[in-house]
């Protein structure tokens, strides 16, 4: 069974949903065994400790600068035999020591088409784009801003009477079932990466 830990800054939707994916036997081989957040008050930490999961503040403030925040997170994700590392709208940028120390072993979900709208405000950009068709993106992270191999990926299209608001929650439907399908198939190792491609054989 491999440990999966959460990293989530907000309100923890997509967290709800692998924990539940977990529950169902829609995600085998692993569990979710550590919710870490860099915001005391993210709900993200409510949910888990809602289902018994560890849920812990890891704040920035102790630290001097980002490099020194990650080493220590590392440190502790290492001591808790974590597997894989699960990006959920975790707000900061991993530096390239934490990439290294989890080669190929961290994802991300980002609320558009990649390598389209990338950043922080992926619904917001892609709404005054006016594209008529977004969506979401699971990857692996590599050093960059959303851009590492795309593991799966769903379109949604958007209305004329949208707003940031209902198109980011049209999306959030779409990403809850997208991001467990994507976890599922990387902890039983049905993702191959070659280049910047990932090859998925489906079980
Ligand atoms: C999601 O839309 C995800 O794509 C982005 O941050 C948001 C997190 O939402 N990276 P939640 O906290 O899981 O509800």
């Amino acid at each position: 069974m491999k440990n999966i830990a959460v990293l989530a800054s907000g309100s923890g939707s997509n967290l709800q949903a692998i924990m539940e994916a977990v529950e169902r036997g829609d995600i085998r081989g692993g569990r979710v065994s550590l919710v870490i957040s860099d915001r005391k008050n993210a709900y993200a930490l409510e949910r888990a400790r809602g289902k018994g999961i560890p849920a812990l503040h890891f704040s920035a403030l102790k630290y001097s600068s980002r490099e020194e925040y990650d080493r220590a997170l590392v440190t502790y994700l290492e001591k808790r035999q974590i597997d894989l590392v699960v990006l959920a709208g975790f707000m900061r940028l991993l530096t390239p020591y934490f990439v290294l120390c989890f080669h190929q072993r961290i994802l991300n979900i980002h609320p558009a088409l990649l390598p389209s709208f990338p950043g922080v405000r992926g619904v917001e950009d892609a709404l005054n784009y006016g594209v008529k068709v977004t969506g979401c993106t699971v990857h692996f992270v590599d050093e960059g801003m959303d851009t590492g191999p795309i593991i799966l990926q769903e379109a949604v299209p958007v209305y004329d009477n949208d707003t940031t608001e209902t198109l980011h929650q049209r999306i959030h439907a779409v990403e809850h079932r997208l991001y467990p399908r994507a976890i599922h198939l990387v902890l039983n190792d049905k993702v191959t990466i070659k280049g910047r491609r990932c090859i998925i054989d489906e079980d």
